[in-house]
């Protein structure tokens, strides 16, 4: 697996230009080696194009229309996206599949239009509180994986995933790191089985709670490839405390020494 570890941080409706400064600032003394996106708002992203732009710091946005052009009001296609400079974008986050009402095929035609972009998206799986207690992880990342198989093809290689039990997000619960490498473990046998993608082909991040505290046992795990952060990337201590961490994962890992 790829030893350096990524860190995407989810601002969802918050944020605003003051706070992408303070960002700014601390970025500027960043981490090398390992690499991070802010996935902003979109109207603060022609800001995080200016003041990031000379940090290490990447930006991002949380969503992109499943469509390419056209008669769809409100929606941002992914290559306007590009356009800002932007290098991720989240598709599927479980707030999106729930008030939102998106689909798997919808999710997975976002992640096409991600792809045909240039960007990268990061696209979410993960089970609800139900699946998990009628025992129905498998079942559930299996339904999503088989229909990002079906839409993307070959494609699905290019892609990141990032597993989000949806109950652990926002609730101050992260699901255990040994639990988490098991998940983690069943989506590559997922990927191989279903999409012929050999295990460490697709980077897999976990969130879902992730903070400064547990990021470090959380990014330590074997399967783990990075963290995707919603509310404790708000803060930019936090968010550079859990980014230092992902460094030194990534130097412990190819043997550099902390
Ligand atoms: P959280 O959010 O870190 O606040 O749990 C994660 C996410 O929604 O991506």
């Amino acid at each position: 697996m790829n030893p350096r570890k990524l860190v995407i941080g989810n601002w969802k409706m918050n944020g605003s230009v003051p706070r992408l400064r303070s960002f700014a600032a601390l970025a500027a003394a960043a981490p090398g080696g390992c690499p991070a996106a802010l996935c902003v708002p979109y109207p603060l992203l022609p800001a995080a194009q200016t003041l990031l732009a000379a940090t290490p710091l990447l930006w991002g946005a949380q969503d992109c229309s499943a469509e390419d052009e056209g008669a769809h009001t409100g929606e941002v296609s992914a290559r306007m996206l590009a356009e800002l400079g932007v290098r991720y974008v989240i598709v599927g986050q479980s707030e999106r599949r729930a008030a939102h009402g998106e689909t798997d095929g919808q999710v997975a035609l976002k992640a096409r239009r991600a792809l045909a972009a240039g960007l990268t998206p990061v696209v979410c799986i993960g089970e609800s509180a139900e699946e998990r207690d009628a025992e129905q992880t498998a079942l559930a990342l299996r339904r999503q994986l088989l229909q990002l198989a079906r839409t993307l093809g070959r494609e699905l290689g290019a892609v990141v995933l990032a597993y989000e039990p949806v109950w652990a997000i926002g609730s101050g619960q992260a699901l255990a790191p040994g639990l988490i490498d098991d998940t983690h473990a069943v989506i590559a046998e997922l990927l191989a089985f279903h999409a012929g993608l050999p295990a460490g082909t697709v980077p897999i991040l976990y969130g879902g709670s992730v903070n400064a505290r547990n990021a470090q046992a959380i990014l330590g795990r074997q399967q783990v490839a990075g963290v995707l952060v919603g509310g404790a990337s708000l803060e930019a201590a936090d968010f550079m405390a859990i980014w230092q961490a992902a460094a030194h994962q990534g130097r412990e890992v190819s043997g550099i020494g902390a």
